[in-house]
């Protein structure tokens, strides 16, 4: 989602600074560029409709500036075009803005009754003349951003620049992320920490409320009634700026093979022996466990729920954050709420955080990125340890939640001993091979190649399955559509026949897991029924099936825990091949946005 850079420097030319910056946040998902500078009392805006490369192709390469913000926009008010792509000036003032101004259109009539008029659709450009109009009235800058978070509603992280101010940048927060980089002689602003990596590790967290004057060599942040805070400095622990693409076409596919090294290093700490499971949060005095996320997140969440009520025979619910945060939550002290988020800026899954905390009831959270904002509201956290996550369409982050999270409901069974011991500890030793068990699936590349040239060119693909499998269903479909653009579908196998075995028609592929054996046998016959009507099938499973009307996927037989996180590589991986053979741009899917900082 949108994404901001800013920088000033007495040393530094910061245009590169800026150009950089976008670059890497790239991979978040933006529909058009823009930045802007002042050089010699002179207010200069570049603006393009499309990839950062296209706006470098806009600027001077001779600038020396000193003083300039930076912005990808993915767009939620008005189209994308270059006039609503950021910056927006308005007056004496210049900002990039994350976020939505929901009373923007109140606010609008307010202005344009003051005389004001405005060239785009965007919500931006009014906070920008909102801010212009209190800088005149006030011929002060706090008494101008005070008045700013008094009047708007909604989400903003803005950076702005005065006209006639050569010297400094000031920043506003509320509900969407930015920090503030230091070094000597330059600082610098943005949305997400690897922004500024190359230039400094060090930084700060704005809060929400707060807001802050940068300059070159100072920065100063306040609280909404303008008093002075002292911040914290943060140093940058995580592993070194973005990784390039190695030997594959796509981070996708990258981010796919490293899942046998990436599951390991998340739950490594919990699986040596079974004492290790007793470092993981002890949820023995919860009744409910409350799990809440969004897309592939919430999906692991469903992961989580089957594992903790088959096997801990705790009752745990799955709540989409965006639904979770406006509907009767039913909390109590005895419910645990866990949130699951990759990126931890996810504007939903930290709303309804908020409102759990708010209740005064226990949150806990599976987080990727560290110092995240769900990762700095959370009660507890507990780090996936996938890495940075470039593509687009989540893999190696999910297969980390869903690994943290199994091992976390096998601890709460030792806790509850609701499992055997004997089976504890065997399970515990196929964790510990996670890596070799996942090894010949990642491997058999030419199987899933084979199965994509057989659906790229389908317009409706099914997946279907029962229990932990209708889960991975849900996670198979949802990776196919976002990156190849083909419509699928996600079914319970036994309701199929209630509506949608309608959709059914010569040639519809149909994939299925099958991967429980107490109920594979339904699965299998809800196949059947498929393939009666004409649908070509594909069925995962741990079983020795020989049937010539579907395709077999044979899977190693692991215990129910680790399941999931052999089923989802073929998923993965035909997913990926499909839309390479469409030619579709994998790794950046059109209109989506890594991190979905937006309600
Ligand atoms: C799909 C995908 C999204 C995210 C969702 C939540 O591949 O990546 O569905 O899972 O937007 O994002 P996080 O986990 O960052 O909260």
């Amino acid at each position: 989602m949108c994404g901001i850079v800013g920088c000033v420097s007495t040393k530094k030319n910061i245009i590169p600074i800026l150009v950089d910056g976008l670059n890497t946040l790239e991979y978040r998902g933006y529909d058009s560029a823009g930045l802007s500078y002042i050089k010699d009392g002179n207010l200069i805006i570049n603006k393009v409709k499309g990839r950062v490369k296209d706006l470098e192709n806009h600027i001077s390469k001779n600038i020396n500036a000193n003083i300039g913000i930076a912005h990808t926009r993915w767009a939620t008010h008005g189209k994308v075009n270059e006039i609503n792509a950021h910056p927006h000036n308005v007056g004496n003032i210049t900002i990039v803005h994350n976020g939505i101004i929901e009373n923007f259109h109140k606010l609008k009539e307010k202005l344009k009754n003051k005389g004001y008029t405005f060239k785009s659709e965007s919500d931006t450009e009014i906070a920008a003349g909102l801010l212009d109009y209190y800088y005149n009235k006030y011929q002060n800058i706090d008494k101008t951003i005070q008045k700013f978070i008094k009047k708007v509603d909604g989400s903003y992280a803005i950076c702005l620049m005065i006209n006639n101010d050569e010297k400094t940048i000031y920043v506003i927060k509320k509900d969407s992320p930015l920090i503030i980089g230091t070094s000597k002689h330059t600082n610098y602003i943005a949305s997400d920490v690897p922004a500024i990596l190359k230039y400094t590790k060090k930084y700060y967290i704005l809060e929400d409320y707060e807001y802050g004057k940068i300059t070159s060599d100072d920065i100063k942040i306040y609280d909404k009634e303008g008093k002075l805070i002292q911040k914290e400095i943060k140093e940058y622990q995580g592993s070194d700026l973005i990784s390039d693409k190695g030997i594959y076409d796509h981070y996708m596919l990258k981010e796919i093979m490293e899942q046998n090294i990436t599951i390991r290093k998340t739950i490594n700490p919990y699986i040596n022996n079974i004492e290790d499971l007793l470092k993981l949060p002890d949820l023995t005095k919860y009744e409910r466990i409350d799990i809440i996320a969004c897309g592939t997140a919430m999906h692991a969440g469903l992961v989580a729920k089957y594992l903790l009520e088959e096997y801990t025979n705790t009752k745990s619910e799955v709540f989409l954050a965006s639904e979770y945060r406006y509907q009767n939550n039913f909390l109590n002290n005895k419910v645990l709420s866990i949130f699951i988020s990759q990126s931890g800026e996810t504007a939903d899954t930290l709303a309804a955080l908020k409102k759990v905390q708010q209740a005064k009831c226990d949150t806990l959270g599976i987080v990727n990125v560290k110092e995240s904002s769900i990762a700095r509201t959370l009660d507890q956290v507990l780090y996936t340890e996938a890495g940075p996550e470039i593509a687009v369409a989540s893999t190696k982050a999910y297969t980390s939640q869903v690994a943290l999270l199994s091992v976390l409901a096998l601890s709460h069974a030792y806790r509850t001993k609701t499992i055997k011991e004997e089976k504890l500890i065997h399970i515990l030793e196929e964790f510990r091979s996670i890596t070799s068990i996942l090894n010949p699936l990642l491997e058999d590349t030419k199987t899933y190649e084979n199965i994509a040239k057989k659906i790229y060119e389908k317009s409706d693909v099914f997946y279907i399955g029962r229990g932990l499998d209708y889960a991975l269903a849900m996670e198979g479909s949802l990776k196919l559509k976002e990156i190849s653009y083909i419509h699928s579908e996600a079914y319970a196998a036994g309701e199929l026949k209630h509506g949608t075995i309608s959709l059914i028609t010569k040639n519809t592929p149909v994939f299925s897991s099958a991967t429980n054996k107490k109920i594979n046998a339904k699965t299998i016959s809800n196949l059947k029924e498929v393939i009666s009507r004409g649908a070509e099938c594909y069925l995962i499973t741990d079983e020795d099936i020989t049937d010539n009307s579907f395709q077999t996927i044979k899977i190693k037989k692991v215990s129910m825990f680790l399941k999931p996180l052999l089923t989802i590589i073929p998923y993965q991986l035909i997913a990926y091949y499909t839309a390479k053979l469409k030619n579709c741009d994998i790794d950046k899917p059109r209109n989506l946005a890594k991190s979905v900082t937006v309600e």
